[in-house]
């Protein structure tokens, strides 16, 4: 595999095209949008030149990764050479859906077409190509750079060849890759939107505040971030729609979104990107 074709270039498709062209595979990142494309290369330059700072990469391989991208607003350019596309553009099926049939008229037959999805199925995406045995989930984590995990998620029809290459692929980019199958959530977001929906519960019913809750989890469970404060940086309207997909393919009301949480994404308080979730962001 050589050719990487990224579709979306947002926080998670400039992430993932920077992690690609740093372990030198030729990247096209496509987005409809010219100018999300040239803000991505400029968010893809300020996380490289971060690294050279703090002297993990030399300038040479700075200047190396950037070369290593092109840049399309056309899909069909953009995936007509891939060996591998990864889909990272907005988290709704029948954008994705249409994406991938465009995909699939478009890239190479023996391509491999995969999406970073962090909810929806992969078996109901690859049900919108010819290829589901070439259809496979590449969840990459936030920030990608940093975040070593690709969880890699089998649909129904996904082949063990389709799963051993990215499997292998994924180590090339000093990641590490875990299989897992296809059912709501995965694995990553069946344990973590739970967790993140109990804190909101947690304030909504007055057992603690913002920064208490949080500081439990900080400093009690050496999170990273406490649960409030990593669901800022999600994106509430994000967790309210995976807890959604856990509630409706469960069917199970332990998974039913805090009435706090729904109202605050219908009242657009959505975390960091607005501005305000349960921090201010100034
Ligand atoms: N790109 C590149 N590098 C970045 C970066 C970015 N966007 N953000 C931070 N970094 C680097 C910094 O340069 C720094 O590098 P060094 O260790 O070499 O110094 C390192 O990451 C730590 O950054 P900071 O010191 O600035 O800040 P921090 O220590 O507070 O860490 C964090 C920031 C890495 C985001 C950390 O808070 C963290 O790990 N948070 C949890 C992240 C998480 O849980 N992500 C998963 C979210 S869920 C998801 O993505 C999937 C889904 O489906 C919802």
């Amino acid at each position: 595999m050589k050719n990487i074709s990224v579709i979306g270039s947002g926080t998670m498709g400039n992430g993932i095209a920077h992690v690609f062209a740093q372990s030198g595979y030729n990247v096209s990142l496509i987005d409809i949008n010219e100018s999300a494309l040239e803000e991505a290369i400029a968010t893809i330059t300020k996380n490289l030149d971060r690294m050279v700072q703090k002297e993990k990469i030399s300038e040479a391989d700075k200047e190396a990764a950037l070369k290593n991208i092109s840049t399309f607003t056309s899909t069909e350019e953009g995936v007509k050479n891939a060996d591998l596309v990864v889909e990272a553009a907005t988290e709704n099926f029948e954008i994705k859906k249409k994406i991938f049939e465009k995909m699939d008229a478009h890239s190479p037959e023996d391509a491999i077409l995969s999406t970073n999805t962090s909810s929806i199925s992969i078996t109901k995406i690859a049900a919108a190509t010819k290829r589901p045995d070439k259809v496979i989930g590449m969840h990459f984590m936030n920030p990608v750079p940093v975040m070593k995990l690709i969880e890699v998620i089998r649909g129904y029809a996904t082949s063990d060849e389709t799963t051993s290459t990215i499997m292998e692929m994924s180590k090339n980019l000093k990641k590490v890759p875990v299989e897992v199958n296809d059912y709501p959530g995965f694995v990553a977001n069946r344990i973590l939107m739970p967790m993140i929906n109990e804190a909101i519960i947690t304030l909504h019913e007055g057992v603690a505040g913002v920064e208490e809750i949080d500081t439990v989890m900080k400093l009690g469970m050496a999170h990273p971030m406490g649960p409030l404060q990593l669901a800022d940086f999600i994106g509430l309207d994000v967790c309210l729609s995976i807890m959604n997909v856990l509630y409706e393919g469960f069917g199970n009301p332990k998974y039913a979104p805090c009435p706090l949480l729904v109202n605050m994404v219908t009242a657009g308080y959505l975390g960091a990107k607005t501005g305000e979730g349960f921090y201010k962001y100034t």
